[in-house]
């Protein structure tokens, strides 16, 4: 299983100014914790409550026939290609990162054992979106649109695009390179699935975007690419088993999350760095800021004050922003906590051969590159403490669907009880709804008339 280490945010660590007195917090929150946990695992059934997301390591039915779809279309195709922004693309994004060999899209047919290249749309960048439709031949691509809601803009305009370029490419045959992921009734993308014969995939019930990897959003595309989904849920079931326990002092999603709380509400360090030290874990840090900032940043509590909370997520990369943030982290502002993401075993032990004797880098030949950069992370984590800046490191054996799957879940059990904390809806997001309506009305979809004009009111530009 993975490990969560918090010595470095405890005042015996980091001294009372900016460390916790820990257990007696645990102490102090047990009841509270546990009556957390308990309501989470007891409501996770019902309808509207949208935590069916703790249910997806028991999907079994989901798993099969992603397995059987991935299994029929193999070898039909050079390209997959998935549409999405959000939830319907950063938890895709991030494990594919994590568990395809690196430079997967760069490797012959041979090396990635003939299954497919996979590329993400997740902007509308026309220099990008066009780029990437003029390298790859669509006719062998198949096309994984993912939307929830089925009328995300961004999402459905790139659709739009590449359906009509599939139609003239293929005829009517261009149906057999789509399948849509996206609300099980309704929605304009479910409609049109319908009408055009579509195969499509379920974004479940009760189930949030940013909490929808383990559902067919993420297990779709990785089967596609070959990865083992059975691996990936396997991690995710048996880290729900250990995040069941409603004691704090077994619990490493309840404490992390307590953690988080009282060192932005007592201790005033609201921003919380996400630094993996590890390249194929780079957009878990990703994943994880969408899912801190949209569950957490909330203008009212469940009692309807306004409370404007919610902790900053900013993603790090180690041992690059070594060279980069870690002089603020440092030296600037003691307002952070850092969580330090470690791997345990890499696959690869790469020797630094002996081929200079210089004195300033003499030193690094006979060693590996393993040892380097896990020196840098004890070296950036000692610093970090030696400033007395909290911080924990979580550590993965190795870097395999079974960790994978632990990590992230562990991370939106860690998000779901931090807004129960905060006493806020971890699950809603009207700051992105408004976002999202402000430009349907700029775009000119109808019934959005009046919004429109009080909004190009408000804009000092004619671009
Ligand atoms: O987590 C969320 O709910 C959002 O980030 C959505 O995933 C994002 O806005 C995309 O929405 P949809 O899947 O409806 O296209």
């Amino acid at each position: 299983m993975i490990q969560l280490d918090y010595r470095n945010v405890t005042s015996e660590v980091i001294g009372s100014e900016n460390g916790l007195e820990l257990q007696s917090e645990f102490a102090a929150y047990a009841d509270r914790i546990k009556s957390i946990i308990a309501n989470l695992n007891s409501k996770k059934d019902k309808p509207e409550q949208w935590l069916q997301w703790m249910n997806l390591g028991y999907n079994e039915e989901t798993v099969w026939y992603v397995k059987e779809y991935a299994a029929m279309v193999q070898g039909r195709f050079d390209n997959i290609l998935v549409l999405g922004i959000g939830g319907s693309a950063l938890g895709g994004m991030a494990v594919c990162e994590a568990l395809l060999k690196p430079y997967w899209n760069m490797l012959t047919p041979e090396q990635r054992n003939n299954a497919p290249r996979i590329f993400f749309l997740d902007n509308i960048d026309p220099d990008q979106i066009n780029a990437l439709l003029d390298s790859i031949d669509l006719t062998k691509t198949l096309v994984n649109v993912i939307t929830k809601s089925g009328s995300t803009a961004e999402t459905m305009s790139q659709f739009m695009i590449v359906k009509d370029r599939l139609e003239k490419a293929m005829g009517d045959d261009y149906r057999q390179n789509i399948v849509a992921t996206t609300d099980r009734a309704t929605g304009v993308l479910r409609q049109i699935a319908g009408e055009e014969g579509y195969k499509t995939f379920v974004v479940p019930d009760d189930v949030g975007g940013r909490f929808s990897v383990f559902s067919a959003v993420g297990l779709l595309p990785f089967a596609l690419v070959g990865i083992d989904i059975d691996d990936i849920v396997q991690g995710v079931k048996d880290m729900d088993l250990a995040l069941k326990n409603t004691d704090i002092n077994e619990n490493i999603a309840a404490q992390n999350a307590l953690i988080h709380y009282l060192m932005d509400t007592k201790k005033g360090k609201n921003l919380s760095v996400m630094m993996p030290y590890s390249s194929r874990l780079k957009y878990v840090s990703d994943w994880y800021v969408q899912l801190w900032a949209e569950s957490l940043g909330k203008e009212f509590n469940n009692k309807g004050e306004k409370v404007n909370v919610g902790p900053t997520p900013i993603k790090a990369l180690g041992a690059t922003d070594q060279h980069s943030q870690i002089q603020l982290y440092n030296e600037g502002p003691n307002n952070k906590v850092i969580t330090f993401v470690r791997v345990g075993e890499f696959d690869t032990t790469l020797d630094i051969p002996r081929i200079f004797e210089y004195t300033g880098i003499g030193y690094l030949g006979g060693k590996t590159v393993n040892d380097l950069i896990n020196a840098e992370a004890d070296a950036t984590r000692v610093a970090l403490t030696d400033y007395r800046r909290p911080n924990v490191t979580i550590t993965l054996p190795k870097v395999n669907g079974y960790s994978v799957g632990q990590l992230l879940y562990m991370l939106e059990v860690q998000t779901a009880i931090a807004g129960e904390l905060y006493d806020i809806n971890t699950f809603n997001q009207p700051g992105v709804e408004q976002a999202k309506n402000y430009t349907y009305a700029l775009m000119g979809r109808a019934g959005y008339e009046e919004s429109a004009n009080s909004i190009k009111s408000k804009m000092h530009t004619n671009i």
